[in-house]
């Protein structure tokens, strides 16, 4: 299902607002909220909204926990971080315990962040298997989604949520989850942005199918899936892809 928004600043704020339904939603239903959140620049100001009054203010920030969707492998520090990122833009903002914010370790090897952060995945959802409430993610020019890049492994991984990678196209060995995780999530949002954006939108929605090269289309939850995309993104999608798919024909 796609959903279109004048510009940039409304499909944040269309962001932002998906946070907080579905986190009052989460809360109300089962006490917490495990939301995994995407890097790139596109979600940035979704972020900075949600740091600031009036959306701030809704959020039950209580029981969120927050984890990452993928990260370069840089220390938090570092300008590239997506942790870091979500740092400056909200979380230093909004009433979080550390224990709720769960970033990516930053280990000796990209390997070593993998392990550890699957670890920490599995003891935060245990005894059930990790499952998230929301997951954003964002949309590259190339068909990536978080660090899953076409051609890579990690798109037919059938044990780990969490690998290591390091894609031929990208400056920066990263840490990525798998299909195996995001296909688990009760909604997965793809926020896309921009008139650079359109072609590859088409080809991952209307295109043939092929996740191995369009890595997005490996994204396929159990609960519901969403694009929010501006309308310079949306520019050359086709009719079909505004129709519901329980309108579809089977
Ligand atoms: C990252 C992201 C990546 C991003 C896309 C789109 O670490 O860069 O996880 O998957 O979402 O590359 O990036 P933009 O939002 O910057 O266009």
């Amino acid at each position: 299902m796609v959903q279109v928004h004048y510009d940039a600043e409304a499909l944040s704020l269309a962001a932002a607002r998906l946070f907080v339904d579905e986190a009052r939603r989460a809360v109300e239903k089962r006490g917490a909220f495990d939301v995994l959140l995407s890097g790139g620049e596109t979600p940035r100001r979704c972020y900075e909204l949600l740091g600031q009054e009036p959306l701030r203010g809704e959020v039950p920030w209580h029981a969120v926990h927050l984890f990452w969707g993928d990260e370069r492998w840089v220390p938090h520090n570092d300008p590239r971080s997506n942790f870091g990122m979500a740092r400056r833009a909200f979380i230093e903002r909004v009433p979080l315990a550390g224990c709720q914010v769960h970033p990516v370790p930053f280990g000796k090897t990209p390997q070593e962040s993998a392990h550890l952060y699957e670890e920490r995945l599995r003891e935060h959802f245990a005894p059930a298997q990790p499952r998230f409430d929301l997951v954003l993610l964002g949309l590259g020019e190339d068909g990536h989604t978080a660090s899953l890049f076409p051609g890579s492994p990690a798109l037919e991984e059938a044990e780990h949520l969490v690998c290591a990678v390091a894609p031929a196209s990208q400056p920066l060995q990263r840490v990525t989850v798998t299909p195996l995780l995001l296909n688990r999530s009760a909604l997965v949002a793809f926020l896309v942005s921009g008139s650079g954006k359109a072609a590859i939108l088409r080809r991952v929605l209307e295109g043939e199918r092929d996740p191995l090269r369009l890595p997005a289309q490996a994204v396929r939850p159990a609960g519901k899936l969403v694009w929010l995309a501006d309308r310079d993104a949306a520019a050359l999608l086709s009719e079909r892809s505004f129709r519901d798919p329980a309108d579809s024909p089977r």
